[in-house]
C-alpha cells in the first residue's frame, strides 16, 4: 500500500485519507478524474511521469463541464503530484489517480450549490492488458453514452458505468475487452481505450464526434506514427464490418498502453498474430514513455530529484 496521498489540500498518510457516507459524488456519480503512468527506468534508476500537463489540462476540461471548482492551476497540479510520488518512493511502474469531487454531504441531484474537493494517489501499477499476446475483443451489446447524455469527452466518474456494464459482459463471456458502438452504429472506443485500426495500409481511428475520450495515448499514437513511420492517421466514423476486415487492430490508454487486438467477435484480426505497424508502434511508445527517447523528452517529467539508494 502506498504512504501517502494528498487529500483535503495536504500530504496526509492513506489511512486518514477518507470521505463520510453521505459524500453527494459517492451517490449520483458527480465526480471527474484522470489516469497518469508513472514510468520506471531501471537504467536511469528515475521515474518519468508521462505528460501530465495534458492529463490536467484534461480534468480542467472535466470539471469545467461538471461545474467542479479546481483551486490548483495546471502547473500546481503537475508540481504536487511530482511531490506525492517522490514521497511514496516506489522503484516500479506506478498509475496516479486525481478525483475531483463534489464533496458536500448532502442529498439531491444536481451540479450546483455544492461544494468541491480533490484529491490524488498512486498506486503500483503493472500491464493491464496482455500487450504482449494481445487481446481478444468483442463488439458490445452497451451502446456508448452520447455526447448529448453524458459527455465521454470528461472523464466523469458517473460515465464509467456505462464502461463497467461492456467490460463484464466481455469477460463473462470469455473475452478480454468489449469495443462499443456509437448509437448508430459506429465504432467508438474500448471500455478504456481508444481503438485504431490499419485498413489498406492506413491507420484510421474514430473521431471526436463518435462519443470518444480524447486519449492521450491516442494523440501520442497519432504523433509518433507521423513522425517516425510516416503514417498519416484518419479521423473517421469506422462501420461495424470494418473491425472485421482490418489489417491489424489496437488499442490504446494510459492504462492499456499499445494493446494488440488478435480477435474481435470470433474472427481473426488479419492473421491473428501481432501486426508490424502496431509492434512498430508499441516499441516508439515504450522507449519514449521511459524517457529512452531523447526526441520526446518534454512529455517525460522526472519525479527523482535526488539519486535513488539502489534496492
Ligand atoms: C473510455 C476511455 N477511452 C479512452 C481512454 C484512453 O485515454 P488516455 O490515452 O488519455 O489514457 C481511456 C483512459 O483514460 C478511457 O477511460
Amino acid at each position: 500500500m502506498p504512504d501517502y496521498a494528498f487529500f483535503q489540500k495536504q500530504f496526509v498518510p492513506l489511512s486518514e485519507a477518507k470521505v463520510g457516507i453521505m459524500t453527494h459524488a459517492l451517490h449520483y456519480g458527480t465526480a471527474c478524474f484522470d489516469g497518469i503512468r508513472g514510468n520506471w527506468n531501471p537504467e536511469q534508476k528515475q521515474t518519468y511521469l508521462f505528460r501530465p500537463k495534458d492529463h490536467y489540462e484534461r480534468l480542467h476540461q472535466s470539471c469545467r463541464i461538471l461545474k467542479i471548482n479546481l483551486p490548483y492551476s495546471v502547473d500546481e497540479l503537475c508540481r504536487l503530484t511530482v511531490e506525492l510520488v517522490e514521497k511514496n518512493g516506489y522503484q516500479e511502474d506506478v498509475y496516479i489517480r486525481p478525483l475531483a469531487y463534489k464533496s458536500s454531504q448532502a442529498v439531491g441531484v444536481r451540479l450546483h450549490n455544492l461544494e468541491d474537493d480533490f484529491f490524488v494517489f498512486v498506486i503500483p501499477f503493472g500491464p493491464y492488458l496482455d500487450i504482449d499476446k494481445g487481446a481478444r475483443c468483442c463488439v458490445s451489446s452497451w451502446r456508448r453514452v452520447d455526447d448529448s447524455m453524458i459527455p465521454p469527452r470528461a472523464k466523469i466518474t458517473g460515465l464509467y458505468v456505462n464502461s463497467a456494464l461492456a467490460k463484464t459482459e466481455a469477460w463473462e463471456n470469455g473475452f478480454d475487452e468489449a469495443i462499443m458502438l456509437t448509437q448508430e452504429g459506429h465504432v467508438s472506443e474500448g471500455s478504456g481505450e481508444n481503438v485504431f485500426l490499419v485498413l489498406q495500409g492506413k491507420l484510421v481511428t474514430p473521431p471526436s464526434s463518435d462519443n470518444i475520450l480524447m486519449g492521450i495515448t491516442r494523440d501520442t499514437i497519432i504523433k509518433l506514427a507521423k513522425n517516425e513511420l510516416g503514417l498519416d492517421t484518419l479521423e473517421r466514423s469506422i462501420d461495424r464490418s470494418e473491425l472485421y476486415i482490418a489489417e491489424e487492430c489496437f488499442l490504446t490508454g494510459t492504462a492499456a498502453h499499445v494493446t494488440p487486438v488478435i480477435e474481435i467477435d470470433h474472427r481473426k484480426v488479419g492473421t491473428g498474430e501481432i501486426g508490424e505497424i502496431t509492434q512498430k508502434l508499441q516499441q516508439l511508445f515504450f522507449d519514449v514513455i521511459k524517457g529512452k527517447n531523447p526526441k520526446y523528452l518534454d512529455w517525460c517529467t522526472p519525479v527523482y530529484h535526488q539519486k535513488l539508494a539502489m534496492v
